[in-house]
């Protein structure tokens, strides 16, 4: 499949269309940013380990029965994916505390939950993403009652599934953050899965006061070792193949 003309530049991607209307390419670049685009800075290789890594958990979720949006993947930076309709909601689900929640509500982070979390934001970089709940985003009409039930179960559901497969590679999913799109009137997972959208911790790290993260908040605190970071998750990730 070959790319047309493109049809979006976000943060850390470029959208293409392709020969098929259902169908479009995303390239993966190496820009990350973060506060909103305050941040902005180059992580070199991190497209090429995004691309592969967010194919090869979307390869694994599909065989655990949830519907996602990859079709193909072309080469180190470029996927073929169906062609969604975004719905304009952050779904993060957590399992620890850490980063906006630890703020927003006074909780160290590394303080473990007894069940999973979900929340939500309105997708909206003008407003900041801001936080949002279920009867919001009907009011807004961001997405159907039974989508946002569909969601919230498959969320949960991706949840378990990446908990058990990074707990393989001794690394604990302390958070990360979905999104959902429309495509022939399915809900399908969508955008991507990788060290730009979960916390990875070295497992065994947290339950003290310091944790290794082996994500993007390298760069978002300056920790440093922000490539060495994403290798190092990607090589666990690859070593059984
Ligand atoms: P938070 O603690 O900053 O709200 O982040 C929760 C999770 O969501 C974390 O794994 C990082 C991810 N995330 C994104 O993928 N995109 C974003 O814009 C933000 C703020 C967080
Ligand atoms: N990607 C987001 C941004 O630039 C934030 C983040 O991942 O922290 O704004």
């Amino acid at each position: 499949m070959k790319k047309t003309e493109q049809l979006y530049e976000g943060k850390a991607k470029k959208v293409f269309a392709t020969e098929n209307p259902d169908y479009v390419i995303v390239s993966y670049k190496d820009d990350a940013t973060a506060f909103n685009g305050l941040k902005k800075g180059t992580i070199a290789g991190k497209g090429v380990i995004n691309n592969k890594m967010s194919n090869m958990l979307m390869q694994f979720l599909e065989k655990k029965g949830i519907h996602t949006h990859y079709v193909e993947e072309i080469d180190d930076r470029n996927t073929v994916v169906k062609k969604v309709r975004i719905v304009p909601l952050e779904v993060i689900i957590r399992n620890v505390a850490a980063g906006s929640f630890s703020k927003r509500y006074g909780v160290a982070e590394g303080t473990a939950f007894s069940a999973p979390t979900i929340e939500f934001s309105y997708k909206n970089d003008d407003l900041g993403d801001p936080l949002i709940n279920d009867y919001h985003a009907l009011a807004l009409n961001l997405a159907t009652a039974e989508e946002i039930e569909n969601i919230k179960k498959t969320a949960f559901a991706v949840n378990e599934a990446l908990k058990e497969f990074f707990r393989a590679l001794n690394v604990d999913l302390i958070d990360f953050k979905l999104e959902f799109g429309r495509f022939k009137g399915e809900i399908v997972l969508a955008d991507e899965i990788s060290p730009d959208t979960c916390r990875f911790w070295e497992a065994g790290t947290w339950d003290t006061t310091q944790h290794t993260s082996l994500d993007k908040d390298r760069f978002r605190r300056d920790l440093g070792g922000v490539e060495d970071a994403y290798a190092e998750i990607f090589k666990r990730l690859t070593a059984g193949e």
